[in-house]
């Protein structure tokens, strides 16, 4: 068994269609823990000692956010800035992360077509995540493709149903190692391990 920590962040989860459905679905797999972080952190104090020992007492982590401006919410990036230390996470004698997983769980305005490098957005959503991939690999971590759900202003409640109980398999799937990382690591997306 892996253990899971979803580093969730949507700055307005209240008027949130898609990642409120995706955040109730995981809240009940086994293995899987849920860190809010605007919940937690709404003045932006993010507790580095807290955030370290969850990162230190879990194998796959999870950085769960709707896209922001081609990236995420700020408050990612606060995160990434305060708590990747260096002689932490990443430098010489920077090792707390060593070999773990780390991925992306996005939801997108933007259609599927338009992260292709013919689409309007130009650069594919694995072209786009490349700060998150190198600062995996600057921490000697295993960076996977991302589970993305595209075009969600356009979503069903019936999708979104099924993208949550996606989310739920994926999650399962990595939590009994039913995934072969090496073949993962060659996807575009996680989605593709999914069968409904
Ligand atoms: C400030 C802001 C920036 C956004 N930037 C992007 C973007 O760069 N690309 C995109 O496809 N959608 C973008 N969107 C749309 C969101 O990704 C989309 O509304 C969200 O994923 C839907 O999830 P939710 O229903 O949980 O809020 C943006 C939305 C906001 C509010």
């Amino acid at each position: 068994m892996s253990s899971v920590l979803i580093l969730f962040a949507h700055p307005a989860l209240e008027k949130s269609r898609t990642n409120r459905l995706l955040l109730k679905a995981c809240q009940s797999v086994e293995g899987v823990t849920v860190n809010d972080l605007y919940e937690e952190y709404p003045d932006f104090d993010i507790d580095v000692d807290r955030e370290q020992e969850l990162l230190l007492a879990h194998d796959i982590i999870i950085l769960h956010h709707p896209f922001y401006w081609y990236s995420s919410p700020a408050m990612v990036k606060q995160w990434q800035d305060l708590v990747l230390e260096h002689g932490w996470a990443y430098g010489r004698e920077g090792n707390a992360l060593v070999g773990k997983k780390m991925l992306n769980v996005i939801t997108t305005g933007g259609p599927r077509r338009a992260y292709e490098e013919e689409g309007y957005n130009r650069f594919t959503l694995r072209q786009f995540l490349a700060p998150f991939d190198q600062t995996a690999f600057l921490c000697k971590m295993i960076y996977l493709p991302p589970f993305a759900i595209h075009g969600t202003h356009r979503l069903t409640e019936p999708e979104m149903r099924q993208y949550a109980s996606q989310y739920k398999s994926l999650l399962t799937m990595l939590t009994t190692d039913q995934i072969d990382i090496e073949d993962a690591r060659t996807r575009q997306y996680m989605n593709e391990f999914i069968i409904d």
